[in-house]
């Protein structure tokens, strides 16, 4: 009986994950490939932290965080003081925004979310891939829109590095005749439209013509309208930078943990071992 219940929650969870799938599938698939930085690379994540005090602290808050944290990235009490805190005086103090929600929800129609864990419930692929999509659109309020965010109220915070960008969209159709599987006709649109590195979502639509299957493939992809301080590879990477650290706020001891971890498997296999020559020891006169 008991049993029976658990294989029909599992069942149903099962199921549920199944049509999730199916719904994912449908709308456009985004393709997030961009630079990576890692954990341990320190000066990445201070880098990060400038990033994320000069761009993001303005209108987000990230009040699980305390300045104090910045010193386990081999930075000084000195040196988070005069670099990185601006409007706050004690390095034990939480990193605060200095706009009112009431104003942001009034300039922006939506209160900036506080960005404490975001890199943890957004994961850090779609946060770059969101901080790399911005582009120009005059018919919203803020005049940027958003690729992996449509309709946004955030404006382009980092639009001085990256320069002016705007939506590139090319479509083609195939009968199935020219090129045969679906597979290909991916690779056609991302040898042909998608550079490495460039920002892009990927649609495809069929439909039935006279018995033909006629696909239509729709790419956008996020393209440079003018210089910005940095070069297209330059803010690629400065975006990884500052996710980097959007992660480590989320979770600065992960590190730790995965040591501690590891630490933790030798000492069972080694009380596994010792365990097992113990019992032989026991048992020794009794066979
Ligand atoms: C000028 C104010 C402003 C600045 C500066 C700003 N943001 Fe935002 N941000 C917003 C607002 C407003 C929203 C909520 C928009 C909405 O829900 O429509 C938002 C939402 C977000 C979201 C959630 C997006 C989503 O899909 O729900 C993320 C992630 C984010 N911001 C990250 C950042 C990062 C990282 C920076 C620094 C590079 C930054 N923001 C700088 C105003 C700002």
């Amino acid at each position: 009986m008991k049993m029976k219940s658990i294989l029909a929650v599992l069942a149903t969870a099962m199921t549920a994950a199944v049509s999730v799938t199916a719904f994912a599938s449908g709308g456009p698939e985004i393709k997030y490939a961009g630079a990576t930085a890692s954990r341990t690379d320190l000066e990445s994540l201070q880098r990060g932290a400038r990033l994320f005090v000069n761009h993001c602290l303005n209108c987000h808050s990230a009040q699980y965080v305390r300045y104090k944290t910045l010193m386990d990235l081999n930075l000084t009490e000195d040196q988070v003081k005069q670099n990185l805190m601006f409007g706050a005086e004690k390095i034990g103090e939480t990193m605060k925004t200095s706009i009112r929600p009431a104003d942001a929800k009034e300039w922006f129609g939506a209160v900036p979310p506080d960005l404490s864990v975001m890199a943890r419930s957004y994961t850090t692929e779609k946060l770059a891939g969101y901080l790399r999509s911005f582009y120009q659109d005059e018919s919203r309020p803020t005049g940027w829109n958003n690729l992996v965010s449509p309709n946004i109220g955030m404006p382009h915070a980092l639009a001085e590095l990256s320069g002016p960008t705007k939506l590139v969209t090319k479509s083609f159709t195939v009968d199935g005749k020219e090129l045969k599987t679906d597979h290909d006709a991916e690779g056609k649109a991302k040898g042909e439209f998608i550079a490495a590195g460039t920002m892009a979502s990927f649609e495809h639509h069929s439909k039935k013509v006279d018995g033909k299957t006629i696909n239509t493939y729709v790419v956008n992809t996020i393209a440079n309208a003018g210089p910005g301080a940095m070069t297209p590879q330059q803010y690629d990477h400065a975006v990884a930078d500052l996710v980097n650290f959007m992660d480590f706020i989320g979770e600065p001891h992960k590190a730790k943990r995965v040591q501690i971890g590891i630490l933790m498997m030798f000492l069972l296999a080694f009380l596994l071992v010792a365990a097992y020559a113990l019992k032989k020891e026991y048992w020794r006169d009794v066979h």
